[in-house]
Parts: structure tokens; sequence; C-alpha cells
């Protein structure tokens, strides 16, 4: 690409006024004068914050990025988005997904960038950076910060999430002392980076990977590992050959990218998060998925990572083992394997030499972890426009179930009643949660696994069929139907379930029924209430006004789609 070409030269090539106005302010950062003389300017997108302590090491991982940069004859500029930290923010860091997403579009778009590295880490991190990347379409690579080092509790390793959820329930069922809970607490977070189980965050990692819009070998290595670094710095150095071929992430993000992304996600049991942003991203480019694409693709690929939730190892292993190139190459023939990624060559190419060195951690198609076990999507007159299960995480024995459903009509209602001695609930029950989805929490919240009343965990009993219009953690395990569209908020059939009402889940036939007669739902709608909801401003309005069901992704109905890099007016 011509130095006239690239992007940039509109600002920092300009002559009079306003080439004196895009060049002098940046000088106060002391660029000498060939910082302007026609190098690819290099946008890294920082999703650093110590509030989102997952990305927390991101200014020196910036520092890696920029050092690549330079040796490749880019011009760096490092600029903050909106961070969403996953264990901090309320009502839920996803409320707040598209909002960051609209951050890093425009911030893009507005700057004098010729391509861009997205730093990310943490769950929302990811798919908002690149849902705002997508609709401005520059030649983009993503660095993803790395896992944590496993935690380590009395001699045995225990994973961010699934260890808090299975220990909470502990201490609640009487099993565990608040004393050990607390050294739990101290021994689970030891290191830089993200959730080391195979969560949301991992999931989006091996998803970018999968997608092609990383390096090769990246989704695993530990944030603490040096490798980590060198990682950073050798995508610095891409970017910049990146935008002198003009390769741009609707080149790299197709149709045949995101059904491998979708088949890579059964193959490592990813996170059920990965469907409402995988169909966000898509979006944003173009490439239209249904939400039964996930099952078609998905539910019958094998599971070969042996990872919690779904498993019993943790990021680290899986990076030692071999990591996600090992399981591409396992899964070859079920991939579209000729697709271009962002170092230049083609999926196949990257996998070619994959060695595994622990078949206990990633498994073989030929042995898997487990048989068929990617997402299954639910239909029935309960979930119209579908639901979700991801049966690696959940009880077999639930698979087909039938039972009487207990209803709480919102979270506030489950806290105030779930332990309740009361509670007319038994081990057979189909526990229902009402407005918890994208309109209704807002932002649809990760409370789909709810935690099972005390009196069923005393009985010994650790899982139940759960029924909601919510997400889980990508740590979370259990029975448990998310993402019911259309929510009940909006007046899905969600919102019509009564208790005793009976419900039958078939997951082999994907059937979610509520056995209530049509005559019957319709006096229940005919009769509901109303809510009025609390009375919302600003951005939370917006996106209530705005946001579409998680079987469309949950993006705003105006943000899907692109609108390119390109801006025609001066700003002075
Ligand atoms: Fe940040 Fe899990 S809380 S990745």
């Amino acid at each position: 690409m011509k130095k006239k070409d690239l992007r940039s030269h509109e600002w920092f090539g300009r002559e009079g006024k306003m080439g004196f106005i895009y060049r002098s302010w940046m000088r106060n950062q002391g660029i000498p004068d060939d910082g302007f003389d026609g190098r690819p300017v290099i946008g890294i997108c920082n999703t650093w914050s110590e509030l989102t302590p997952c990305n927390a090491h991101f200014r020196e991982l910036a520092e890696s990025v920029k050092k690549g940069v330079l040796e490749a004859g880019g011009f760096p500029l490092e600029f903050p988005i909106t961070s969403l930290g996953e264990t901090m923010m309320r009502p839920t860091a996803m409320l707040f997904r598209n909002l960051a997403s609209m951050d890093a579009e425009e911030t893009i778009r507005a700057n004098p960038l010729d391509g861009v590295v997205l730093l990310c880490g943490c769950d929302k991190t990811t798919p908002s950076a690149l849902m705002g990347a997508a609709s401005v379409n520059l030649p983009t690579i993503v660095v993803s910060g790395g896992p944590m080092l496993n935690g380590k509790y009395q001699g045995g390793d225990i994973g961010s999430g699934t260890h808090v959820f299975k220990f909470s329930e502990d201490l609640r069922a009487g099993k565990m002392s608040p004393r050990q809970f607390a050294m739990a607490e101290a021994c689970m977070s030891r290191s830089q980076g993200h959730c080391m189980t195979m969560g949301t965050a991992s999931t989006m990692a091996c998803m970018i990977e999968a997608l092609g819009m990383t390096l090769p070998g990246g989704a695993a290595i530990p944030a603490a590992d040096s490798r980590r670094k060198v990682f950073a710095q050798l995508a610095g150095r891409r970017i910049v050959e990146m935008v002198e071929e003009d390769l741009k992430i609707s080149d790299i993000i197709t149709r045949e990218a995101v059904e491998n992304a979708i088949v890579v996600n059964a193959g490592v049991g990813g996170s059920t998060n990965l469907v409402i942003h995988l169909t966000a991203i898509a979006g944003r480019v173009g490439v239209k998925i249904e939400l039964d694409d996930f099952d078609k693709l998905g539910s019958k690929v094998p599971l070969l990572v042996n990872l919690l939730p779904s498993g019993k190892y943790l990021m680290e292993d899986f990076y030692y083992a071999g990591g996600l190139p090992v399981v591409i190459n396992e899964l070859r023939n079920m991939l579209h394997v000729n697709v271009m990624t962002a170092n230049g060559k083609s999926m196949a190419e990257n996998v070619a030499e994959t060695e595994c060195f622990n078949r206990d951690v990633i498994a073989t198609v030929e042995k898997p972890v487990q048989e068929a076990a990617g997402i299954a999507v639910l239909r029935g007159n309960l979930a119209k426009n579908g639901a979700i299960i991801k049966p690696s995480a959940a009880t077999q024995s639930l698979m087909v179930h039938k039972g009487k459903a207990v209803v709480f009509e919102n979270i506030k209602d489950f806290h105030a009643r779930v332990d309740d001695p009361m509670l007319e609930i038994d081990s057979d029950s189909v526990m229902v949660l009402k407005n918890v989805g994208p309109k209704g929490y807002p932002g649809m919240a990760e409370v789909g696994n709810m935690p099972l009343p005390k009196k069923i965990l005393q009985q010994g009993i650790t899982d139940m069929v759960r029924i909601s219009d919510g997400r889980m953690s990508g740590t979370a395990f259990g029975t448990v139907v998310l993402h019911v569209s259309p929510e009940s908020a909006i007046g899905g059939t969600l919102a019509l379930v009564e208790n005793g009402d009976m419900i039958e889940l078939d997951v082999p036939n994907r059937k979610l029924h509520l056995d209530v007669d049509e005559s019957e739902l319709a006096r229940r709608s005919t009769a509901l209430s109303q809510t009025d909801g609390e009375s919302a401003r600003g951005y939370v309005k917006l996106y209530i006004d705005h946001v579409q069901q998680a079987d469309q992704g949950a993006d705003m109905d105006f943000l899907v789609g692109k609108s390119g890099s390109y801006v025609p007016k001066d700003n002075h």
C-alpha cells in the first residue's frame, strides 16, 4: 500500500492549517518528524482498567505490542475504550457490551488509524471491542490477555467461577466452613489474567483464534507466561503487514469462519455466551447466522477438551497440552480449513505441525471426552424463538425430564424465597425464573444457573432443571435452559408459567414444552399485567428501547451491520 493510500495520510499527510493541527498537538508526546512520514498508524485499543481485574496487566501487554509495531515500521498509538469488569459491574457487564462496542467503533473510525490491535480479556471486553471494530472494518488483530494460572487450594487445583459456585453451595449445605470458604477465596485468583476455566473469557479467546482473528496458538498462553508478551509483540509486527496487505476483518470473519467458531466451541466445551456474542459479531460484518446453526453445526461435535466446567483441567494445562491448534487439527474434517487467518496463512497451514502432549487434557475425535456435546437449541411453546442448553455441563439423567414448575417472578423474588423452608419444591420440580432477559433485567444477567434451594442441597441433590430468559456464566454448570426467547418481559410464554404447571424438557428431541392448553395460555396472556419497569434514562433507556432478543445476539437494532471507516468531514 502506498503512503498516500493510507487512511492516516488524510490526517498526517495534509498540508496547511489542517496538517498543522493534526500533527502539532501530537508532537507534544515527543514524536519526531518521521512519525508522520507516511508509516502505518496502528491503534492499540486497550481495555485496561483496574476495575477489570482480568485486564489489569494490559498496560504492560500494550508495551509489547508497541515494540512489535515499531520493529515492523509502524507508528503505534494506544488508546482506551470502556472496559467491562465482569465481577464488578452492576446490574451486569452485559448491559454495557453494546455501549463499549459503540465506544470502540466510534473511536476507531474518528481517528487517523490504518490498523488496530484489540487488547481483550475479561468476558465482555472481547465481543464488545470486536463488534465495534467489525463495524469499521479496518485491518485488525486481536490480542487476548491470557488466563490466570491454576487456582490452588488444599493441594488441588481450583477453577475461577466453577469452584465459586461449588464452594458457595457447599457452604450453604454446611459442607464447608466460613473459614475454609475465605481461604479458598484467597487461593483462586493468584496471578494476572482472566478466568482460567473454559468460561466465557477463555471461550472468547478460543473463538477469536477459531475465527482467525489472532495469531495461532494464542488462546491458552497464561497471562503470566513470558510467551504471552512474545505473542503480543508478534501481533504488533503482524498488524503492520496486515495494513500493507489490506487484510480487513471482513476478509477473515466470513460465513465459513463463523461456522468454524461454532464447531470449535463445541469441541472445547465453550460457554453458552458464545451463542449471543458470535451472533452479534457476525451481524456486524453482515454474516447472518441463525440460532439453529449452533445446533446444526455444533451439537454433534465431540467434546475434546477436558476442562472445567465440562471436565476437570484448567487453561494452564490446556496450554501445556498443546492448546487450541491441537483441537483445530483434531476437528479439521469438520472445519473449513482453507479460510484466511490474521497471519496471512490458512487455518490448515497454521495447525499443520501441532502435537498433543497430554491426551487426558485434549482427547481425540475417536476417543472424545464426551460424544455430541455441543450446544443444543430447544423449541416449543415455551420458547417459540428458541432456547439453549449446554449438555456437556448438564446432568445426563435430566436431559429428558417432566416436572412441576416452581416460579420466581424476578431475581428479587428468587432471592427472597429460594431458601424459605416452606417453599414447595422437590428435586423433580422445574425452577423457572422470569424477567432476567435483555429488556427485563435489563442486560440479561448471568443468573440462569440459579442456586438450588438450601433444603434440596441438604438432601445431597446437586442439580435440577432450571429455565430462564437469562444467561449463565461460562464457568457454571447444571441442567440449565437459557436464553428463552421471546423473553418474559415482552410477553413471551415464559411470562405465563404458573406454579404447578407441568414442563417437559426433552433435549434429544429438542423440545421445551409447557403443558398448558392454548386457550388457558391466551386467557393468562390477556390478564398479564404490564410491568411498568424501573424508569430508565440515558444509555439504559436506549438499550431497553433497542436491544434485540437473545436469539438475535442481543445487539441493538441500529448497531447491526457496518458502515466502514470513511469519514468525509474535517473537524475544523
Ligand atoms: Fe473476568 Fe471471568 S471475571 S474473565
